[in-house]
């Protein structure tokens, strides 16, 4: 493979978890990373940690983004612009619960933090760096959501369920607890919420790019349940609340009823999202690693949620995120790119 044909993926959320497994086997397997890392140094932790598992440091690029700051989301999304390279995929996979914490935490640009790096970051990241994966002959777009979308999931059914009702809260402008408008905040629906927005959003960049006559796949993927042993990861602020309840939900849920997904099943599920041929159908597509039976998965091409199928919805979620961004940063026009295509 030349240099030039080696294909080059972006990926938010490669620092830890299911991110970090699928980008270890995506730069083993030889495929070049950018990886958008929340500071330098988990940057550089990042990319020391893969070099250590024998990834080739030119098959590495770290950029720091914080995906809970929308200036710097904008700012880093400006240099990759001008770098100009192309990208064969973004996987928008970076994600964050806070379930146990009862007060919204707010961003820098006065938006509540699940939706804003669940959701917001990740939209305008796809509307500033469309341009360089249209560069790609076979483009895709992986976004990981999750089944508790699905009101009717097995998690989705747990506490209150994902709704965003007329999305008043986000009508409203920054400085909303709830984007369905509800003023009391909970973690959990604002977390679920968020999964439910990455699927609308799938949905209607699928829409759009077809409405151009650009016939490009755009997966959300739900991963199932995935309780990795130790102290960081997607449960870190739910431990940190409730450290005894949320050992016992692992034991549980992990380790007795065997509910769970590895987070290296999970990773190579992301990889293959990005590389295998099975997944290259033009379009919305949405796949679920269901929960067949105790430590029985199938990963599977599944309906959404009867919300997260509503394309007028979808398009609406997608104008009024473009509206909020515009309206609490600056966003510059795409500077001048190189027309290298790598
Ligand atoms: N684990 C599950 O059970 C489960 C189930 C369904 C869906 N998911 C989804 O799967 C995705 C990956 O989750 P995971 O289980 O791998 O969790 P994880 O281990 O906590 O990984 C989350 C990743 O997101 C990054 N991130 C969070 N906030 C960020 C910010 N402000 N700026 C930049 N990066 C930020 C984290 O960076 P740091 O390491 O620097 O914090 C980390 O790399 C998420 O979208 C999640 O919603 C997970």
């Amino acid at each position: 493979m030349t240099k030039a044909d080696q294909p080059r993926l972006l990926i938010t959320g490669a620092s830890s978890g299911i991110g970090l497994e699928a980008s270890r086997r995506l730069v083993l397997d030889g495929y070049h990373l950018t990886l958008l890392c929340r500071t330098p140094q988990r940057c550089r932790e990042t990319s020391d940690r893969l070099e250590d598992d024998g990834a080739d440091p030119d098959n590495l690029d770290v950029l720091p983004m914080d995906l809970a700051d929308l200036e710097d989301v904008e700012r880093s999304c400006q240099q990759l612009l001008e770098r100009g390279h192309r990208f064969d995929a973004l996987i928008l996979n970076a994600g964050l619960q806070s379930v146990g914490v009862r007060e919204p935490l707010f961003t820098p640009q006065g938006i509540e933090r699940t939706f804003a790096v669940n959701q917001l970051a990740h939209q305008l990241i796809l509307m500033r760096l469309l341009p360089l994966l249209f560069k790609s002959r076979q483009p895709r777009v992986v976004i990981t959501a999750s089944d508790v979308h699905n009101p009717s999931s097995g998690g989705g059914r747990v506490g209150r369920p994902a709704g965003l009702g007329t999305m008043d809260g986000l009508h409203s402008g920054a400085g909303f607890t709830m984007v369905d408008g509800d003023s009391a905040y909970d973690a959990d629906k604002a977390y679920k919420d968020s999964k439910l927005c990455n699927v609308l959003m799938g949905r209607e960049l699928a829409r759009q790019l077809q409405e151009q006559g650009r016939f490009i796949p755009v997966m959300a993927w739900s991963p199932g349940l995935v309780i990795p042993r130790g102290q960081g990861g997607f449960f870190r602020t739910s431990r940190q609340q409730n450290p005894l309840g949320l050992a016992l939900f692992a034991l549980v849920a992990r380790d007795l009823l065997r509910l769970t997904e590895t987070v290296q099943t999970a990773g190579e599920l992301l990889a293959s999202l990005v590389i295998d041929a099975d997944y290259s159908k033009p379009g919305f597509a949405y796949y679920s690693n269901t929960l067949l039976g105790p430590g029985r998965h199938r990963f599977q091409s599944s309906p959404t949620s009867e919300e997260g199928a509503d394309a007028s919805k979808a398009k609406d979620l997608w104008l009024r995120c473009e509206q909020l961004i515009s309206a609490v940063i600056q966003v510059d026009p795409p500077p001048a790119m190189p027309e290298t295509s790598t």
